[in-house]
């Protein structure tokens, strides 16, 4: 998949602009609060419908505008047919998304139409963070390889969401809390068992992935699915019961898995330093990437806030040489010029100063 157009408007500083992108490489290079990372937000707007910097888009809107634009026009590797892709948002809160000019319901709708990846200054949350963001990850490589997984994910939310409502009430209705919890065990065991299959695959990724990458130790990453795995999610709800009832939410279940991801036995937070953890996160994402190509055929965009800082050199080198021969299209920022210096060597681009909101190729 690639962007080969885009149209920005009112996204912070970033007032009207119209640009081709490269199919291959897109470096954008400026000075502090010139509007790289706006850049790259506009586009994750299109592809996911929110911001990675805030969770109220308000702020997202240009002052003293009304709303936000972004369209862009869409390439599948395979057919090479155009699309069309936007999203609006008003300072109150209005949001529309369209897909050739039909109106999309949800923001999957749009995540499927425009997979991307983003690295950036938060992304050792990933690794440092809680399991919220390791479930994440998984689920957006379920998401976007298995059809029907936003579906059974969906169904365990909401009897999730049931079964604690119930069990929060005074007068619990047993014959109810009986269904909902055999609609999230039958959810949750479907959705643990396709997450342990992609990391499966995903693990054989990471091994080719690697190869690109100087050894950072031997890699291992655990799936915790979020119950005791010596006995059934059933069983454990039951021995949990009384707890659940007296807390009033569900301690057990797909909602609380978690990935181990440790190096030569320890975990990788624990152990990397800063560079090496930032390097690790770009191999599970380009490893992800590389399994969304196999299954999907079609190619992830990635959008790499502040390229070098965190990494040197030889090693910024070797995340841009992966993404070329995984021909994933990327969009890179930077403060200077010259840090990009000789690391595209042999990788067709094009170059973008962004100065006080405005982009010209360079
Ligand atoms: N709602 C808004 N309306 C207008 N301008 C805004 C709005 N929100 C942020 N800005 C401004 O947009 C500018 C662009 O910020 P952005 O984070 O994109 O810069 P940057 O080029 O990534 O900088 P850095 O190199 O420091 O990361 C900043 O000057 C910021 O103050
Ligand atoms: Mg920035």
């Amino acid at each position: 998949m690639q962007l080969s157009a885009l149209q920005i408007l009112h996204v912070r500083n970033l007032d009207t602009i119209t640009l081709q992108c490269n199919p291959d490489a897109n470096v954008l290079f400026g000075d502090n609060g010139s509007g790289k990372t706006s850049f790259l937000e506009s586009i994750y707007l299109l592809g996911r419908g929110r911001s990675f910097r805030q969770r109220d888009l308000k702020s997202v809107v240009q002052s003293g505008t009304k709303e936000l634009v972004v369209a862009g026009t869409v390439r599948s590797d395979q057919s090479r047919s155009p699309s069309s892709l936007g999203v609006k948002r008003s300072r109150e809160g209005r949001f529309e998304a369209r897909h050739n000019g039909e109106t999309l319901r949800s923001a999957s709708q749009l995540a499927s139409q425009l997979p991307l990846q983003l690295v950036d200054a938060h992304s050792f949350i990933l690794l440092e963070g809680g399991a919220l963001q390791r479930r994440q990850f998984v689920d957006w490589g379920v998401f976007h390889v298995e059809h029907g997984f936003g579906s059974i994910w969906r169904r365990m939310q909401r009897a999730l969401k049931q079964r604690n409502h119930l069990l929060r009430h005074d007068r619990m209705d047993n014959e109810q809390l009986v269904s909902w919890t055999r609609e999230f065990v039958s959810a949750s065991d479907a959705i643990a068992s396709h997450r342990e299959n992609y990391l499966s695959e995903l693990e054989l990724e990471i091994a080719t992935i690697s190869k690109y990458f100087d050894g950072l130790g031997a890699l291992t990453i655990e799936y915790i699915n979020g119950w005791d795995k010596k006995v059934t999610l059933a069983d454990a709800l039951e021995s949990d019961f009384e707890k659940d009832r007296r807390l009033g939410k569900t301690h057990q279940g797909s909602h609380r898995a978690d990935l181990l991801v440790k190096i030569d036995g320890t975990p990788a937070a624990e152990r990397l330093s800063r560079g090496q953890l930032k390097r690790l996160i770009y191999i599970l994402k380009l490893a992800q990437a590389s399994l969304y190509k196999k299954r999907t055929t079609e190619s992830c965009i990635f959008l790499l806030d502040d390229l070098p800082a965190e990494l040197d050199r030889c090693h910024r080198k070797q995340v841009l040489d992966c993404l070329s021969q995984l021909s994933c299209q990327f969009f890179v920022t930077g403060t200077e010029k010259a840090d990009f210096k000789d690391l595209l060597v042999n990788i067709a681009h094009q170059m973008f100063h962004v100065e006080h909101g405005e982009i010209f190729p360079a």
